[in-house]
């Protein structure tokens, strides 16, 4: 098979596909510079890890960051762009924590694993509505936006743009029916296609998925937003305002992840940015989807086709015995993590910004020569 072997060609230090939902594969080239300024980082005698979060070496790697994700996301200069401790998941909390308002009610839409863990914790903190859920079908979309009910005047509409498990994404900048401020949890699919901010005010993401490495997640917040929660008195790791105050050197912050996406945004914006890495993910994306469309069932994907994620390819085989196989066969190709997650069964193929094209090819062409000789 011409195209497995070039495709594994591609990939040097024998390194291999990973498809995996997070931590996932980095440019090659973010981790070679990482590599070369280790153990001296240009010129300074230590490395990244070593050095004081408040000295002027760490400083500028660290404006220089929070810049670069302004431009890549062409966040306005009133907007706060903040870089914390507690992934993604801290956000869960700290969303309701910070938008709190008397007397109006957080209004959620619920598209799967992702979106019940946010409202689980936001209910832990104060009544919630539900104005959307996919759980009659098995989280398999999301709504359009005219669909969710939100209550009179909710306090925030919080929504997830890509759920990672399910594979369900909502593909566009939703505008739902409401002048209530608008959360999103854009953890898998953060600058993986250009984003309106218009129609946001507060986009979370854990870094390790399309931006950098675990041990940070970035938090872009509105002024309408920041203004209610600098209402909120907070302790000093619960607030958006604190952190926002002192540029997320509130306390000592998790100086070598924030350089890895750094590393990670110098990459992107080199090659062109968003408007560069979008084309490539979706067809990266219709590659799988079309061997999937044309294998007349043999593998079944679990989402509404108009919803289908660019991210995270979810699919089954007809039984287990095949879905093992499938997985057994795929590893000595070098395409390792395709296992589905455990709630959902099957194959995930999650590629994200840093996931090479010839894996994607690799995979295709490896999906149809398997139908071939197994269905
Ligand atoms: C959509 C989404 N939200 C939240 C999280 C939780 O992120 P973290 O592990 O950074 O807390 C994940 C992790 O995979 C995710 O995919």
């Amino acid at each position: 098979m011409m195209q497995t072997e070039s495709a594994q060609a591609a990939l040097p230090y024998d390194r291999v596909y990973n498809f995996s939902a997070g931590p996932v594969m980095l440019p090659t080239e973010v981790l070679e510079e990482a590599r070369d300024e280790l153990l001296n980082f240009r010129g300074t005698g230590m490395s990244v890890m070593e050095m004081s979060h408040r000295g002027k070496d760490y400083e500028a790697i660290h404006n220089e960051t929070v810049d670069n994700l302004r431009k890549l996301m062409n966040v306005p200069d009133d907007w706060a762009v903040l870089f914390l401790q507690g992934g993604a998941s801290l956000q869960n909390a700290l969303v309701p924590m910070n938008l709190k308002q008397e007397g109006k009610i957080p209004n959620y839409i619920d598209t799967g694993y992702w979106g019940n863990k946010s409202i689980g914790d936001a209910k832990k903190l104060g009544p919630v509505h539900i104005a959307w859920t996919s759980e009659p079908t098995n989280f398999d979309s999301v709504p359009d936006d005219d669909e969710p009910q939100f209550t009179d005047s909710p306090a925030y509409v919080y929504y997830t743009s890509n759920e990672t498990i399910g594979g369900v994404d909502y593909l566009r900048d939703a505008k739902f029916n409401t002048d209530a401020l608008v959360v999103c949890d854009a953890s898998s699919n953060i600058l993986s296609r250009p984003m309106d901010l218009s129609r946001y005010d507060v986009i979370f993401a854990g870094a390790q998925k399309n931006q950098g490495i675990a041990g940070v997640a970035t938090v872009i917040v509105s002024p309408r937003a920041l203004e209610i929660a600098a209402k909120q008195d907070l302790p000093l790791m619960f607030s958006w305002t604190k952190a926002h105050k002192e540029n997320s050197i509130h306390n000592t912050c998790p100086c070598w992840a924030i350089y890895m996406c750094g590393l990670y945004y110098k990459w992107l914006l080199k090659n062109g940015g968003v408007d560069w890495i979008y084309p490539i993910n979706e067809r990266k994306a219709k590659r799988v989807y079309d061997v999937i469309d044309a294998s007349e069932g043999f593998y079944k994907p679990h989402m509404k086709e108009k919803n289908r994620s660019r991210m995270n390819i979810s699919f089954q085989l007809p039984n287990e015995e095949l879905t093992d196989k499938f997985l057994a066969e795929a590893k000595p190709l070098k395409m390792s993590t395709l296992k589905g997650h455990r709630s959902v069964g099957g194959v995930r193929a999650s590629m994200y910004n840093a996931f090479p094209e010839s894996g994607s090819e690799l995979l295709a062409s490896f999906m149809v020569d398997f139908a071939k000789r197994n269905g």
